[in-house]
């Protein structure tokens, strides 16, 4: 985008909304959804039927889902919170046990840890791609660790294959290969080497809640599984331990499922909506001088579900910040960082976290920026966004 044209459109145009930067509805519902939700509320309203507890509707969601997925099996829950705590009580961690889990990160994954009593040990990320670093992983590497648990970052699929060569070959003393544990809370549909995520992996955590890529009435989640262990473990886990072990409840309920097999069916439509906002406004800013784009390497499929951006190096932290209230302040464009390094700014998490050191998170947390995204974003919205980005950039650099 040219100069002039940069400044026609900042000068004729404005945003027909206030985009939040992370979209509070992550994709958009139809009078099918409507339609569903109103007759599986009728359906229930027999005193012998009700609304539980696993239900014909929630089968249908995890089978479907499953299938999507590839998978053997899907387990539905009620967020992707819970779903990570669950996937690491299946590993019973014990205080000297260690999970690997990168810092550029959402603060769940790394609350799961500390929340089931292991220690948590955070791993930088890869500075094009966010996701977590292999060889960093391989570094921090001890015989005590028990899981490498990467998040699919920002919509686009972590390299599941290098994480599961180390697990193979740095097998723990006691319990064999190291387990890997997907969070694909902000990723699902996405794809990685001709399969779609949530099929590599012990397990992968999915979030359906109102931000994501699909929502169950605005909390959800989803856990698939091909070892025929889990299934029985997670579901024992969800609804009150089963007939042994501990257990409490994580349920889905039934409305959420009906919604979730409409949202489901229509996912990659909201996906194909969003590449398109993502591959437009690349093409927009491509040659805008020192900034970064995301990046869709082959063999994979972005739903990207943030558009991360990343400013130079020379202006880590006070030239991004304010780039960012320019954007916000000027423009009407809302920025989020997503996600600085959990360790440095959660307090409860770098209390768990003292001593480690991640200078390239610290970093990329200070250059990367998010301005927002959405599958109804208009291509002219995503004009005006790309030139607010451009005209930013272009006034910070003049500054200095
Ligand atoms: C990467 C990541 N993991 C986990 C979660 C938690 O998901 P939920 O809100 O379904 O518990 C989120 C949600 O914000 C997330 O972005």
């Amino acid at each position: 985008m040219d100069k002039a044209l940069r400044k026609e459109i900042l000068s004729t145009r404005r945003l027909s909304r206030n985009w939040p930067a992370e979209p509070h509805l992550g994709g958009w519902y139809t009078e099918e959804e409507i339609a569903v939700a109103v007759k599986t509320i009728r359906d229930s309203m027999d005193p012998v039927t009700g609304f539980g507890f696993i239900c014909k509707e929630i089968t249908d969601f995890e089978e479907a889902f499953a299938r999507y997925c590839g998978t053997a099996d899907c387990v539905s829950i009620n967020g992707a919170g819970s779903g990570l705590d669950m996937a690491l009580m299946c590993l019973d961690l014990q205080p000297e046990d260690e999970v690997i889990v990168p810092s550029i990160n959402f603060r769940a994954a790394l609350m799961a840890v500390i929340g089931q009593g292991a220690r948590l040990v955070v791993c930088e990320v890869d500075p094009v791609t966010l996701q977590a670093d292999p060889n960093d992983i391989e570094r921090r590497l001890t015989p005590r660790t028990r899981a490498i648990l990467p998040v699919h970052m920002n919509g686009l699929s972590a390299p599941m294959d290098d994480y599961l060569e180390i697990a193979e070959r740095h097998p723990h003393p006691k319990h064999g290969p190291l387990k890997v544990i997907g969070d694909a809370a902000r990723a699902c549909g996405g794809g990685y080497k001709g399969t779609k995520i949530g099929k590599k992996g012990w397990m992968t955590v999915f979030s359906f809640h109102t931000m994501k890529l699909m929502t169950t009435l605005g909390e959800g989640g989803g856990i698939t599984t091909d070892d025929p262990e889990l299934g029985p473990r997670l579901r024992a886990l969800r609804q009150f331990g089963g007939t042994e072990g501990w257990g409490s409840n994580y349920k889905m309920t039934k409305v959420q499922a009906a919604v979730g097999l409409v949202q489901l069916r229509r996912l990659d439509e909201m996906i194909e909506r969003r590449r398109k906002v993502a591959q437009e406004r690349t093409e927009l800013l491509k040659d805008v001088e020192g900034l970064t784009l995301p990046v869709e390497p082959p063999g994979y499929w972005h739903t990207y579900y943030l558009y991360t951006c990343l400013v130079p190096k020379e202006w880590a932290g006070e030239k991004r910040d304010r780039l960012m209230a320019l954007l916000q302040n000027e423009y009407g464009v809302n920025c989020v960082v997503a996600n600085p390094p959990q360790h440095k700014v959660v307090p409860f998490i770098a209390k768990h976290t003292q001593g480690q050191e991640l200078p390239l998170s610290d970093e990329l947390g200070a250059r990367l920026f998010c301005p927002p995204t959405h599958p109804l974003m208009t291509r002219e919205e995503n004009e005006y966004i790309a030139a607010a980005i451009a005209e930013g950039m272009a006034r910070i650099r003049e500054e200095g």
